[in-house]
């Protein structure tokens, strides 16, 4: 067997009282994707941290080609030809996609040779496979197409090793399809992909190898072929997982009815051209539908976020369609945004402020003015047991969680004032199995409470599974709604991509 492109051994690193890394292995072997695996907190992205030279191991050693290597920065990694792409992008949006890919490499000098830059990112982008128009500006282009950038960059450097930390998260459906053929690509052309994903789906789609962690340790060293997603699901978990499919429940009065709901975009345009739904007590309704084809615009019309220019929203009978959120909240109404570290948290706030959140200046928390830290912090520690925030400390800031900790805050907060509707957009965009179990049974508990359910998503796997009934949305518009007994996959996948039923495409 050859030597493999990347061998790390019994790697360890700690952050204070937390072993987030016990002894961890992974071999990486040239041409291959292997895909590293866990839940939220597992460790992944510190290991991989450690490998692109933002953090250095407490212990263990690397190897790269067989030889011992000491990364004491990205720089040593770049000079290795390890290459990162983050979850979060680091790019320049007023610059093109020509210029940021060239961003930060010395090699370019002071001086820019645009024309030189846009032939050396085109000859890459024909390489692999890549569009993504060199000459567009970063800010005008979908966030698919700036991953892309993201990729390009990286190969310009020279990149053999290509990291990505959960690529798939901030994706459409389609997006997925094209970045996974540029991966395959990037392998059939010598490269060698690690990949972070949640998504077991994922995994047996494009990965050779899985690297399972759990709780900073090696879970399973797999070969995609040799098993199943079962297999590396309770490698993941440590144990089987539940099977929630929603049964038909006792569904009650109309708690939310949206008619002829109009309202424009951040970029000018409508947004919404006349959406009709309705959401009962005790149901749960799914929005289908690819990003951007209004869903989140809907969701701000109802909260209040957002102005209506035409229509009617009603929730429990009166209109709420000009109400500014904070009546529309004391009308029972919760939601789950879609950005969570944005829209729904305070990042730099701790874990017992994030909880009271919106009701800060309201008795118990604040009596005559006076914020009541004790009372505040005592709720904290509450909330965050019984919710299973990991770790339960009501001092700790919020922005330090992991993801599926932060989205539990976010759900906690909504779910603990009984609401009678939430709207929850996206609510396990990023979130590994547990906590997306988790926030499942969260939902559906709500449902079986009578609370009414309006479920954006673009998971279909989600909306199948939770959804009583199912309204697929295109172009600012609900297309066709339907029980949920009547949808698969593939019809589904048919609505949302514009196809009208009953009319030939
Ligand atoms: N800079 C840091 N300081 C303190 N703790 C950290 C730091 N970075 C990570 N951790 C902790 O180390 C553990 C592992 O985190 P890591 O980000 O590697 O997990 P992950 O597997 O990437 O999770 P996710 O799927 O949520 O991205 C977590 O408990 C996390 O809170
Ligand atoms: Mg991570």
């Amino acid at each position: 067997m050859d030597t493999p492109i990347v061998e790390m051994a019994r790697i360890s690193k700690r952050f204070g009282d937390l072993q987030a890394l016990a002894e961890v292995d992974l071999t990486v072997h040239k041409g291959d994707i292997h895909a590293l695996v866990g839940e939220n907190g597992a460790g992944k992205t510190t290991l991989m941290n450690i490998l692109y030279g933002l953090y250095r191991p407490d212990a263990g050693t690397i190897r790269v080609r067989g030889t011992e290597a000491h990364i004491a920065g990205p720089r040593d990694a770049i000079a290795l030809g390890i290459g990162m792409i983050h979850q979060h992008f680091m790019l320049v949006p007023p610059l093109t996609v020509a210029e940021n890919v060239v961003l930060g490499d010395e090699r370019g000098g002071p001086v820019l040779d645009t024309r030189g830059i846009e032939a050396r990112v085109a000859e890459l982008e024909k390489r692999f496979g890549i569009q993504a128009e060199p000459r567009a500006k970063i800010e005008d282009v979908p966030l698919g197409i700036q991953q892309r950038v993201e990729i390009l960059k990286v190969l310009y450097r020279g990149s053999e090793i290509l990291i990505f930390d959960e690529p798939t998260a901030v994706l459409t459906p389609q997006e997925v399809d094209d970045l996974f053929h540029i991966v395959r690509t990037l392998r059939d052309e010598g490269k060698t992909v690690i990949l972070i994903t949640h998504k077991l789906r994922e995994v047996m789609a494009v990965s050779d190898h899985v690297t399972v962690l759990r709780e900073g340790r090696n879970a399973a060293h797999l070969v995609t072929k040799e098993t199943d997603p079962r297999a590396i699901a309770v490698a993941m978990v440590g144990r089987e997982l539940r099977d929630i499919r929603v049964r038909p429940g006792n569904v009650g009065p109309a708690v939310l009815e949206i008619t002829s709901l109009s309202a424009e975009s951040d970029r000018g345009g409508l947004a919404l051209k006349g959406v009709d739904v309705e959401v009962h007590a005790g149901e749960v309704v799914g929005i289908a539908g690819v990003g951007g084809n209004g869903q989140s615009e809907l969701a701000q019309c109802i909260l209040g976020l957002r102005k209506v220019t035409g229509g009617v929203i009603k929730v429990g009978g009166s209109d709420v369609a000009h109400d500014d959120p904070r009546r529309t909240r004391q009308r029972g109404v919760a939601y789950v945004p879609e950005d969570r570290r944005a829209e729904g948290l305070v990042l730099p706030f701790t874990l017992a402020d994030n909880f009271i959140l919106g009701r800060q200046d309201q008795p118990p928390y604040a009596r005559r003015g006076i914020l009541q830290g004790r009372v505040i912090r005592r709720e904290g520690e509450r909330l965050a047991k019984e919710f299973d925030v990991r770790p339960p400390d009501p001092d700790v800031e919020v922005g330090t969680l992991s993801g599926g900790n932060q989205q539990k805050v976010v759900l906690g907060r909504e779910i603990s004032e009984s609401p009678r509707l939430i709207v929850a957009n996206q609510p396990t965009r990023g979130l590994d199995i547990a906590a997306t179990e988790y926030v499942h049974e969260r939902l559906l508990e709500q449902r079986s409470r009578g609370c009414a359910i309006l479920l954006i998503s673009s998971e279909l796997d989600e909306i199948l599974d939770l959804s009583d009934r199912i309204a697929v949305m295109f172009e600012g518009r609900i297309v066709a709604v339907l029980p949920a007994a009547e949808a698969t996959e593939e019809r589904l996948g048919l609505l949302m991509a514009g196809h009208v039923e009953g009319v030939p495409a």
